[in-house]
């Protein structure tokens, strides 16, 4: 058979990466990650909603953005505050006038022995991580229902598929979002809303300088466990989330993707 332009049309394959004409929420935007996923979204096309407890840090980005021509809100919330998540939700759309996808990035780990893991440590751990997770999934996803459609990627970790050791909290609390990713994907499935995660590895941000800073010979550990033999770099986790929160996944749901450089292979 021959293959011509009429049977093959030219097919917009990198069209459906594009985020044009989208809104998006991205909790943890002042830092690390998140800092790098909003960054990418707006080139992407976006208008990104930029949510942080450290208001600075977004405020800072967001002007940044504007200045080169980008949409950008910036928002003081805690993402363990329902409220506050809420009312994070309420100004994304009443300042863009739709939502279509969410990152949940905002996250924290506290590392020491089982033994001796505070009370008040976990449950701060699991309020960050989780119930922040949680409360975004919830009000983001309300509104995503009620047009029948939009897209959520999770920040769950290495941490949500094998132990690290004194990361209890960490572990139980990623471990709890891969399987809130699975739940939300089953229940809004038909309904238009798709919900992922993603599983970095060790990128070099902010909270891996913390873990190292503690304990030096955290880093070399855990740099021999990955394959590709190297930390990542911020901007190499935003592929995966412009993939998830884009058309191009637009049969993906319930998945949880590990950006890992082969950790989890391994
Ligand atoms: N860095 C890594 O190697 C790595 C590996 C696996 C998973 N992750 C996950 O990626 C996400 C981002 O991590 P990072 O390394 O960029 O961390 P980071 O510390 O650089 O950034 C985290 C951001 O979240 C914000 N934040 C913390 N608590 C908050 C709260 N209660 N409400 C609102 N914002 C809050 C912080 O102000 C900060 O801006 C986290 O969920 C983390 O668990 C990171």
């Amino acid at each position: 058979m021959e293959l011509t332009q009429e049977k093959f049309p030219a097919y917009p394959a990198l069209k459906q990466f594009s985020l044009e004409g989208k809104t998006a929420i991205i909790t943890g935007a002042g830092s690390g990650l998140g800092l790098a996923v909003a960054k990418g979204f707006a080139m992407a096309g976006a208008a990104v909603v930029l949510v942080d407890s450290n208001f600075d840090s977004v405020k800072k980005l967001s002007a940044e953005m504007k200045l080169a021509g980008y949409g950008a809100l910036p928002v003081q919330a805690d993402v363990t505050k329902a409220v506050e998540a809420e009312s994070a939700v309420q100004a994304a759309v009443s300042t863009f006038g739709a939502l279509d996808a969410l990152v949940n990035c905002a996250g924290i780990t506290r590392r020491m022995p089982l033994e001796d893991f505070g009370e008040s440590e976990f449950d701060l751990v699991l309020n960050v991580n989780l119930k922040g997770t949680f409360l975004f999934t919830k009000y983001a996803g309300a509104e995503m229902l009620k047009k029948g459609k939009g897209a959520i990627v999770n920040f769950g970790s290495l941490g949500s598929v094998v132990a690290i050791p004194l990361s209890a909290a960490y572990c139980s609390s990623k471990g709890g979002v891969a399987m809130l990713t699975k739940t939300a994907a089953c229940e809004w499935g038909k309904r238009g809303v798709r919900i992922n995660a993603v599983l970095p590895g060790t990128f070099e941000t902010p909270l891996l300088k913390q873990c190292i800073d503690e304990n030096p010979a955290y880093g070399e550990e855990m740099l021999r466990r990955f394959p590709i033999g190297r930390f990542a770099r911020p901007e190499e986790i935003v592929g995966a989330c412009i993939f998830l929160s884009s058309d191009a996944s637009s049969y993906v749901t319930g998945h949880l993707l590990a950006v890992d450089g082969g950790c989890t292979a391994y």
